[in-house]
């Protein structure tokens, strides 16, 4: 696992995405997700929650996918920080209370310290135990900024306790992270950071953007084929936890770009008539069905501006890359009050 340099914006590795818990905590489900899970591949279309992607392996899987020179959104994302840090600066609140979400190991925040200076930085990550060790290391390089780790799953709602400080918040969700939510889940996650806080708060988001299919074609079908390997294995942990017994060899790794709904989809075809059982179920799929396993929303600049819009926050400074690829968007949420 990298640390990081504030000055080097390498891809970062160690930075889960965010909303989904570690599939290694998941043996313990609990029986409504185990359930959903159930549910999921019994129903017309079967689909398997992306957050079971990240068992141990998936979450490697996709710490190296990042580093695949198709996948552009990471070093795009760490381009626009390194190029854009003095204006992106400018644009924050001074002294911010900085609210990392999915910190893991703290790199990419680690990068906004010099620039940004905030007075407190609260790392909330899934797994507790991985922020505190990340911050054992952070506390000595940067002794003026109060730290706090955090063990949650925030997209259920950020619980943020009485000692974090309700003034100058500033939340920061990189990774195009927000794309995995479909829109009325993105608005209510949205909705939920800004109802976090009574004092005026202002949110950092990294957002990937429309752009041509080939170039998203390539970006979650690689000549490699990590990221197939990324959503097969989905079917290996789905094996261990659920007891079914998916062969993985009998699947095809399948990602297309849906226009209809602005978003990169990946699903897994069956290659041939397959049998799969578990625990009194069983589900026969024909040949070419498909298991539907993430949506990656893809966003256009007013598109963007209209959801931070009807979640509360007004979309301000808006940086991008030459080509457009990406973008880092600062929006605002005004106090409320009395
Ligand atoms: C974590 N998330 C933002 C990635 C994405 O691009 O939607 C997950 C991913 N799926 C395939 N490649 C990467």
């Amino acid at each position: 696992m990298s640390t990081h340099s504030p000055h080097s914006m390498q891809p970062q590795s160690g930075r889960r995405p965010d909303r989904y818990s570690q599939a290694s905590h998941a043996t313990g489900l609990a029986d409504t997700e185990l359930s959903e899970l159930s549910q999921g591949l019994l129903a017309p279309q079967a689909s398997i929650s992306p957050k079971y992607l990240y068992d141990t392996l998936g979450s490697k899987l996709f710490e190296a996918l990042c580093l695949l020179p198709e996948y552009y959104p990471t070093r795009t994302e760490a381009a626009i920080f390194e190029a854009r840090r003095s204006e992106i600066a400018q644009a924050v609140p001074r002294q911010a209370v900085l609210i990392d979400l999915g910190a893991g190991n703290c790199a990419k925040a680690e990068t906004l310290f010099e620039p940004l200076r905030p007075s407190h930085y609260i790392a909330v990550d899934i797994s507790a135990d991985f922020v505190r060790s990340a911050l054992r290391r952070l506390r000595p390089r940067h002794p003026g900024i109060r730290m706090q780790a955090l063990g949650q799953d925030f997209s259920r709602g950020l619980e943020l306790g009485d000692d974090v400080p309700s003034r100058g918040r500033l939340f920061f969700y990189p990774g195009s992270s927000l794309g995995n939510f479909a829109p009325p889940e993105a608005r209510r996650f949205l909705r939920g950071l800004k109802e976090s806080t009574a004092d005026a708060a202002s949110l950092l988001l990294g957002v990937d953007l429309v752009k041509d299919i080939e170039i998203l074609q390539a970006a979650y079908d690689d000549a490699l084929g990590v990221t197939s390997a990324f959503n097969l294995n989905v079917l290996r942990n789905i094996n261990r936890i659920l007891g079914t017994d998916f062969d993985v060899r009998h699947w095809q790794h399948i990602a297309l770009f849906n226009p209809t709904h602005s978003r990169v989809e990946m699903h897994l075809q069956a290659r041939h008539d397959v049998l799969v059982s578990w625990n009194g179920h069983s589900r026969r799929f024909s040949q070419g069905e498909r298991i539907h396993t993430e949506n990656s929303y893809k966003y256009t600049r007013e598109g963007l501006a209209k959801l931070l819009e009807e979640s509360g926050w007004t979309a301000g400074e808006f940086w991008t890359d030459e080509a457009e690829w990406f973008a880092v968007v600062h929006a605002r949420s005004e106090s409320t009050h009395p």
